[in-house]
C-alpha cells in the first residue's frame, strides 16, 4: 500500500529557481576555516540559548509547537482487554507485528561523513531556519517514543500483541529522534532529551482523542517526509543537507504506524460509528491541518531554502492526508473545496499579522490590544472552516452500504 501510494506523488510543487536566504558556496572550504566559521554562525549567536556547551535550551511552547502527551491508561488497558472488548481482530494485530518485528529500518539509520560538512556550509538565517526544523521535528518524534513507550509498558498483560507493537513504535521513534538530534549536533546544538522528557509539560488527552491525534500526526507525517523527498530527487540541487535523503524509507515507518492506528480505530466502533465521532473527527482532522499551515507559512525561509512552495506543499500534503484519512475517520473536511484553502489563507494572513506585532517595539499591553481584532477574525474563520460541509466518509470495511461509499 505504501509503495502504490508513494507512487501517486507525482505533482511538482516546488519552485523552479531555488531561493536560498544565504548562498551556499560552491567551494568547499577547508577544515579550520569551517570549524571558524561554523563556531562564527553559532555564537553570532542565531539567537539560540544555550543550557551548555553544544546543548540547546528547547524553544518555548506555544499553542503551535509539538507537544508530549499523556492519557488515561487504565481506560487505554480497557480499550484492549479480550474480555471487555469484543471487536478486537487480534488476527490483524498479530500480522502487524510479524511486520513490525521485520525491522525493515534496522540498518537505514547510519550516518555518514556528508553530514557535518553539508551543516557547516549552512549559514546565516538559513541555519537559524534548519536548527529550529530539526528541533521540532526531534520533538514530535520524541514525544511519540515517550508515548508509544509508556504505552507498552502499561498495555502488556492487557494484550501483549499490542504492547509489543507500541514498543517496536517507540523504537522506530527513539530511532527518527536520536538521528534528528545527532543532526542538530552537526549544527552544535543538541537536544537533552533525558532532561525534557523530566521537565517538560506533558498535555492529557482521553485515549480517543490521543487516538485520532496520532492516526492523523503518523499520516500527515508520511506525507511530509515523502513530498519533501520526492521534491528533492526531482530537484538535487536543492539537497541542502543528507538528513532528506533518508525520508524515503523513514516515511515507510510512519505510514505503518498510522496503519496501526487504523486497525485500533477498528477495534473501537464506538470512535468512528456516530455523530459525535463525525464532529471530533472533522475537529482533529482541521486542528492538525490548521496547525502545520501556520506553522508553515511562519516559516517559509525553510521550505524556500529547499526551493518548495510552502503554499503548494502545505496544500499537497492536506489534500493527500485527507484522503488517507477518510478512508477510516466517519467524516472529514471537504478540503477539495475551493473555499476551503481560501480561509486557510485568510487565516495564515491574520496569523503573520498577530506575528507581526509580536516583534514590535511598544509595550505589551499595546500589542495585546493590537492582536485582540485579529484573534477574533481567526476564531471566526475557524468557525467558519469548521461549519463548511464535510466529506462523509469511513472504513469499507465495516460499511453496510457500500455503494454509498465514495473512494
Ligand atoms: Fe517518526
Ligand atoms: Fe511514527
Amino acid at each position: 500500500m505504501a509503495t502504490m501510494l508513494n507512487k501517486r506523488v507525482t505533482g511538482a510543487f516546488g519552485k523552479q529557481i531555488p531561493v536560498r536566504s544565504t548562498p551556499v558556496s560552491a567551494v568547499r572550504p577547508t577544515r579550520s576555516s569551517v570549524r571558524v566559521a561554523a563556531t562564527a554562525a553559532t555564537e553570532e549567536n542565531l539567537g539560540f540559548k544555550t543550557m551548555r556547551d553544544g546543548i540547546k535550551v528547547a524553544a518555548d511552547e506555544t499553542l503551535l509547537t509539538p507537544r508530549f502527551y499523556t492519557t488515561d491508561f487504565d481506560e487505554m488497558e480497557r480499550l484492549f482487554n479480550l474480555e471487555i472488548n469484543k471487536n478486537l481482530d487480534m488476527a490483524e494485530f498479530e500480522a502487524m507485528l510479524a511486520e513490525f518485528k521485520q525491522d525493515y529500518n534496522q540498518r537505514h539509520f547510519v550516518r555518514n561523513e556528508t553530514f557535518k560538512a553539508a551543516a557547516e556550509k549552512i549559514t546565516g538565517p538559513t541555519r537559524k531556519i534548519f536548527i529550529e526544523f530539526l528541533e521540532r521535528s526531534c520533538t514530535a518524534e520524541f514525544s511519540g517514543f515517550l508515548l508509544y513507550k509508556e504505552l507498552g509498558r502499561r498495555l502488556k498483560s492487557t494484550n501483549p500483541v499490542v504492547a509489543e507493537i507500541f514498543t517496536l513504535m517507540s523504537r522506530d521513534e527513539a530511532r527518527h529522534a536520536g538521528f534528528l538530534n545527532k543532526a542538530m549536533s552537526d549544527f552544535n546544538l543538541a537536544l537533552d532529551l533525558g532532561f525534557l522528557t523530566k521537565n517538560r509539560k506533558y498535555t492529557f488527552f482521553k485515549p480517543k482523542f490521543i487516538i485520532y491525534a496520532t492516526y492523523l500526526s503518523e499520516k500527515i507525517g508520511y506525507w511530509r517526509y515523502i513530498s519533501i523527498y520526492r521534491h528533492l530527487q526531482r530537484n538535487p540541487d536543492n539537497q541542502l543537507y543528507p538528513l532528506f535523503e533518508y525520508f524515503e524509507n523513514w516515511c515507510q515507518d510512519e505510514n505503518r504506524h498510522g496503519d496501526f492506528f487504523t486497525a485500533v480505530l477498528k477495534s473501537q466502533p464506538q470512535m468512528i460509528d456516530d455523530w459525535v465521532a463525525k464532529l471530533w473527527s472533522r475537529f482533529f482532522c482541521l486542528s492538525v491541518y490548521i496547525t502545520m499551515y501556520l506553522n508553515d507559512h511562519q516559516r517559509d525561509a525553510f521550505y524556500s531554502s529547499l526551493g518548495l512552495n510552502t503554499t503548494v506543499f502545505n496544500q499537497h500534503v492536506i489534500i493527500e492526508t485527507n484522503k488517507s484519512t477518510e478512508r477510516i475517520f466517519p467524516a472529514v473536511p471537504d478540503v477539495e473545496n475551493p473555499e476551503f484553502f481560501k480561509k486557510m489563507d485568510l487565516l495564515v494572513k491574520y496569523n503573520t499579522q498577530v506575528v507581526n506585532i509580536g516583534k514590535m517595539n511598544v509595550p505589551d499591553a499595546v500589542k495585546v490590544l493590537l492582536r485582540l481584532p485579529l484573534l477574533e477574525r481567526m476564531v471566526a474563520e475557524v468557525f467558519q472552516i469548521f461549519i463548511m460541509t464535510p466529506k462523509e466518509s469511513g472504513s469499507y470495511d465495516f460499511a453496510e452500504n457500500k455503494t454509498a461509499l465514495v473512494y
